[in-house]
Parts: structure tokens; sequence; C-alpha cells
């Protein structure tokens, strides 16, 4: 394994907060580059003091999202402190930021100033929405991206509200889809010799995620209806269909409330995306566990193998579910009669058998069962690292894996833990940093 990592000798100004920006540049961090974390004087980032589990430690938020950086404290709203950023913008390679809009604007560092300062440097923005959009005046944070990015109205039940997921898909989500267009601009700088802006506005990166979300608004709007939705009804096979609720007569599923499709893409609770139907089953325990589930997915070559692990041998030959496209139509029954084979096997055991049937399922993991995974720790997914004040915490390690670099998790820094460090770097001497901190610049 190479002890030079990929990104070793990009500097990078982390002017980021709470999670969107953060988690782009500690990322970036892992694979080599020297981010300098800036915090405003005595306070710094809002997460270090957000939801602590330890009184006047700097929370888990931040610690989970600030690893592998150093912290510099500066106030940029003070000309001694203008003129520190104006050195650092000199010596960087990329300045990332999360700010409101126009923020960096009114500090007095617009494109066109940092482009004065360091024509190379790569300027990478999250902002809620892209410049120009109508709504580009917004603050956003998570779920507002959610709502505004297609994910909310398209995940959760039929019969329940837009509903917004646990996994960051408008925070980190952006700043990984960040990160690609930094290292994209730090390619391109090499052909050119120029560095550029680049933006990711949290709408559209929960939209790129949304994709497939689209694509189900494009063949509605085409045919009328999704086949692989719970609203399908029972009697797909009539061409009609667009017009179902003309034909009373065609009972619907009961666990269907709507049963029909309007014009926007429903909710479809936990049904796949894709052309293999798929739901989360109930497993042994499920009536006191909440997590006591597995997702189980139909894959249309793997029908013969799903029948044998289910005991249903006869329906590999019924035309009524030979097919996929037989099988949609009752594919809540199959679910339910694949339900009734799991009632005596906890999830993990459900799991084994299937395995061997090549069925792609997974038991529902809780946080706590990933937090104790010994292949998530011997992987380096889940990481336990040292932490200055805290002793050590665990946090989420590199999900990309190279076989060249091992990315090693450091701790995150304590506010200002560098601030002399970078000053001196930046050539201030031992009594000019001394006058910095007496203005509280820094
Ligand atoms: N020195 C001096 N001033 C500083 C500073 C520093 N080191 N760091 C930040 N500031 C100032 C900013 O310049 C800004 O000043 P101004 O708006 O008065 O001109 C002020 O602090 C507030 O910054 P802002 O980013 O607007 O913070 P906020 O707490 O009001 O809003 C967000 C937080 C996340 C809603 C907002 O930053 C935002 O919409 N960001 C873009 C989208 C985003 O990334 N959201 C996801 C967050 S996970």
């Amino acid at each position: 394994m190479s002890s030079i990592k990929p990104l070793n000798g990009i500097k990078i100004i982390d002017f980021t907060h709470v999670q969107a920006g953060p988690a782009c540049t500690q990322m970036l961090a892992w694979f080599g580059a020297d981010v300098i974390k800036v915090e405003r004087p005595g306070a710094g980032d809002v997460t270090r003091s957000q939801l602590r589990d330890i009184p006047d430690v700097d929370a888990l938020y931040f610690t989970m999202l600030n690893s592998n950086k150093r912290s510099l404290t500066l106030d940029t709203k003070q000309p001694e402190g203008k003129v520190v950023l104006e050195k650092l913008i000199k010596e960087s390679d990329v300045l990332v930021e999360n700010f409101g809009p126009g923020a960096l604007d009114r500090m007095g560092f617009t494109w066109e100033r940092i482009q004065e300062l360091n024509p190379k440097m790569i300027v990478a923005s999250v902002k809620g929405f892209s410049d120009g959009h109508h709504y580009d005046d917004l603050k956003v944070y998570e779920n507002v991206a959610q709502c505004a990015g297609g994910a909310a109205s398209t995940t959760g039940f039929w019969d329940g509200p837009p509903t917004v997921s646990a996994a960051a898909l408008g925070d980190s989500n952006t700043g990984m889809h960040l990160a690609i267009g930094i290292l994209t601009a730090i390619i391109g700088r090499q052909q050119t010799g120029k560095g550029q802006r680049v933006a990711c506005a949290m709408q559209d990166a929960v939209l790129n995620l949304c994709r497939v979300k689209m694509r189900d608004q494009l063949r509605l709007d085409k045919l009328g209806y999704l086949e692989e939705y719970p609203q399908y009804p029972q009697y797909p096979q009539y061409p009609q269909y667009p017009q179902y609720p003309q034909y009373p007569q065609y009972p619907q599923y009961p666990q269907y409330p709507h049963g029909t499709f309007s014009d926007v893409v429903p909710r479809g609770g936990n049904a796949g995306g894709g052309g293999q139907p798929g739901w989360v089953l109930k497993c042994k325990g499920w009536q006191t566990d909440p997590n006591a589930y597995i997702y189980f997915t139909v894959q249309g070559h793997a029908w013969a193998p799903i029948c044998d692990a289910i005991g249903k041998p006869e329906w590999k030959t019924d035309p009524d579910y030979v097919t996929p496209k037989a099988r949609q139509p009752h594919i809540m029954d199959i679910f339910a009669t694949i339900e009734g084979w799991l009632a005596d096997k906890t999830k993990f055991e459900a799991v084994d058998i299937l395995r061997k049937f090549d069925i792609p399922c997974s038991p529902v993991l809780t946080m706590k069962e990933l937090l104790h995974d010994p292949s998530l720790r011997a992987s380096g997914s889940i990481v336990e690292v040292p932490h200055k004040e805290r002793g050590s915490y665990f946090t989420v390690g590199s999900p990309i894996k190279f076989s060249d670099l091992k990315p090693e998790i450091t701790g995150s820094p304590l506010l200002g833990e560098h601030t002399d460090e970078v000053l001196a770097e930046l050539g201030y001497s031992k009594d000019q940093i001394g006058n910095l901190r007496e203005s509280k610049a820094v």
C-alpha cells in the first residue's frame, strides 16, 4: 500500500459547515488533501455544539463529518481576517463553501476577486438551488432539499404524507456530487492551467438520485399506469386500463386504497424501483421487534429458485405465476405467501437460506447492528478514531476502497487547533499571530 495519497499536495480552504460541505471536504481529506477548515473564532461550525452527548465536547455531528482536517479560526469580516484569507487563497488549490446565498460575495470574496488573487483557484459551492433558479435566494437544509428534489413526493406510503428519507440525500449526497465536480476541475486545470467555479445545488443532487422516478413520470404520462407500483390494479390485461375507474366491476386489492393512478408518480411504499418487484417482509418476531424484516426481491430469472426456496414448486409452471407480467397483478399475494414461509425464521436465518438460492435479499439492519458488524469493522467502513477530548469515537469510514490507498481516518480537529500552525505556514511571525489574536481576527 503506497504511503503517498493521490490528493497529497492539494490544499483546500474548507469554508463549509453543517453537513453538505463538510462531507465533501472530509472525503477529499481522507484521500490526501490538506483541508483547512476555516471557522468563526469562538463559535466554529454550529455542529460542534449541536446534539451533544458529552457536555462541552465537540458533538458527534461535528466529529463524524470533519475528520482528517485542520482547524483555523478566522473572522473573515474583519480587515485583518480578510488579509489572512487572501494569503490563503493565493496558496491554495480549492475553496469549498456552503454558506447561504451571496454570503461569500458579501464577505468581499466574489469569483472575480478570487480569480484576481489566484487564477488557478477552484471555487466549489453547495447551495439549495442552482444559480438563476427562481428559488435561488432560499436557504436550504436536508429535508427541504428532499422535498424540492422529488424524493419526498415519491417516498412513503400512498395513504401517508410525503416522507423524507433518513439517508442524507440533500446534504452528504450533494457533498459527494461536489467532490466529483472538484476532482474534475482539478483534472481540467491540469489541461488549461485555469481554475473554475463548480456548483452543485442540493435540489439537483436529489433529483439526480430520483432519476428513476422521473423515468416513471415520463412512463406515466405515456401509459397512464406503472405496472410495478402497488397501485397497479388486479386486471392490467384490459387495454382500457388507463380509464380503469370506469370499470368498477374489477375489484381492487384492499391493500391499495387508491387503486388508480393520478397524473403524478405516486408513493410506492417499499416497492422495488426497477423491473424486479420487491417488498419488506415480516420475519419471526416482527410483532415485538420493529426491525424483524428482510427485503425480498423477485428477480425475473430467479423465479424457479424462489419457488423451490419457499416450498411452492407448483408455481414454476402455473401460467398465473410463470412470467413477471403474469405475477404482477398478484405480487402482494406472492409476498404474503413468502411471509408465511418466513414466520418461523429470523431475518438472519431467512437470508442464510435464501442466499443459497441466489435470491437478492438482506436483513433490515439497525444502526446498532451496523455499528457492531464485524465485516464493516474489518473493511474499515466503521472505524474507531482517537479524539483529544472524547478519548475515541466511532465513525463511518470511507465507503470507497482502493487497491493502493487505505484511507486512514484521524480525529476531527478542536476549534482553532491549527490556527498558529497555518498562520506560521503563511509566513506570520509569533508577534503577528499575537496581534491577530488580540484583534480577535483569529
Ligand atoms: N467569519 C465571518 N463571518 C462568517 C464566517 C467567518 N469565519 N463564517 C460564516 N460567516 C458568516 C457568513 O458570511 C454569513 O454572513 P451574512 O449572511 O451575514 O453575510 C453568516 O455567517 C451566516 O452564514 P450562513 O451560511 O447564511 O449561515 P446560516 O446558519 O444562516 O444558514 C444554511 C445555514 C445551511 C441554511 C445556509 O448556510 C445555506 O443555505 N447553505 C447552502 C445550502 C447548504 O449547504 N445547506 C446544507 C447545510 S447541511
